[in-house]
């Protein structure tokens, strides 16, 4: 387990202060894949490197295992480390070795002989998927096969902890989903634990298990990425999610349509979102059988996340007060998500 404890990193910047990471506690569990957001400059990169030392807190502990490593001797925070792997955006491999060397470099000082470093070397690329290219220099990989090179020599020393600092942001998005192919199989395989930053909602969906979101160098939200998606506590997170889902754009689109048309004063305009079985159950079907509201349907979309089934809908309502009320607690009970985004200003709530 990854224990992070009232973690602050401040820097001197032309006689001022810049307080990088504040007062950040956070707990990883072994084996977890957790994602981290945040706009440039929030301090992802930062806290990421207190966890294997890159970066010394000012302030604070981070315990491994139940080691404070802030608390080690250099020697022993050497072999702490190689339990911990990085990557990064841009590969950081060195172009005048070829791709064996570079994957055999953490094995340097080790006391493999060369024939098992060799053996292990092999096992590694052919583990990423790229055994045919270890006589080959980095400069005649594509990305995605340069990240794999990156992983393998990452993996080298058997990390329990795989750091990745926007390990996926220099690809284009088919490389990228195989790379996330590639650390969701490393992660079940070896029980990998593995900390992603990243801008992007759409690698958090695709793979982690929780995930944080950063601003001004804290913490402000953390959460399942089922609970999270569903039900976002701060705007900064929501607007990485709608960036993921498109539904703003689309939301957008949709409030346009109805108001050339006229029709957006006449309808209360909501989302609904909800998660898993609700998803098969006929509940717009249930509101208006049961509850007597009216919803149709304007946009709407379903997200697979990790194994459960995400959905957004944006409706239009047209019930009685008492009636919306009664089904509004309906919905909660069912775990559906009410979010009311247009009052319709002379919404009649029904003829
Ligand atoms: N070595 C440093 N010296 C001074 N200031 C720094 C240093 N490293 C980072 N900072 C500052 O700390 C803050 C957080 O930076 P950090 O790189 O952690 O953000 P980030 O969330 O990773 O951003 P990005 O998404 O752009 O990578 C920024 O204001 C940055 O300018
Ligand atoms: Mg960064």
């Amino acid at each position: 387990m990854i224990e992070l404890k009232n973690v602050s990193v401040t820097f001197e910047k032309e006689d001022r202060m810049v307080r990088a990471v504040s007062d950040v506690n956070l707990q990883i569990q072994a084996g977890e894949i957790f994602g981290i957001v945040g706009y440039s400059g929030a301090g992802k990169s930062t806290l990421v490197r207190t966890i294997n030392l890159l970066q010394r807190p000012s302030v604070g502990e981070v315990i491994i295992n139940g080691i404070d490593l802030t608390q080690l001797s250099a020697p022993d925070l050497r072999k702490a480390r190689k339990k911990i792997g990085m990557i990064f955006q841009h590969f950081n491999l060195m172009n005048s070795r070829t791709v064996a060397e570079n994957v055999a470099f953490p094995l340097k000082g080790t006391k493999l002989s060369s024939a098992d470093k060799e053996t292990k070397v092999y096992e590694l690329l052919d583990k990423v998927g790229i055994k045919d290219k270890a006589q080959v220099y980095p400069d005649q990989l594509s990305g995605g096969q340069k990240q794999r090179v990156a992983i393998a020599r990452a993996l080298a020393t058997d990390p329990t902890i795989l750091l990745c600092d926007e390990a996926t942001s220099a690809l284009d998005p088919k490389t990228t989903q195989s790379i996330l192919n590639l650390l969701r199989q490393l992660n079940e395989e070896l029980q990998l634990t593995i900390i992603m930053i990243t801008h992007d909602m759409n690698v958090v969906k695709n793979l982690c298990h929780r995930v944080a979101v950063m601003a001004q160098g804290q913490v402000i939200e953390e959460n399942s990425i089922l609970k999270i998606f569903t039900q976002p506590q701060k705007t900064l997170t929501q607007e990485f999610i709608n960036m993921a889902t498109h539904f703003d754009w689309d939301y957008e689109l949709v409030l346009k349509k109805m108001q050339e048309a006229n029709a957006l004063k006449d309808y209360k305009i909501a989302r609904f979102s909800f998660v898993g079985q609700e998803v098969t159950e006929p509940f717009i079907a249930q509101l208006a059988k049961d509850y007597q509201v009216h919803c149709n349907i304007l946009y709407g979309n379903i997200e697979a996340l990790r194994g459960s089934f995400v959905g957004n809908l944006l409706v239009t309502i047209q019930a009685e007060e008492a009636n919306w009320t009664r089904a509004l607690s309906f919905l909660e009970k069912h775990e559906v998500n009410v979010e009311i985004l247009t009052a319709g200003e002379d919404a009649k709530w029904m003829d």
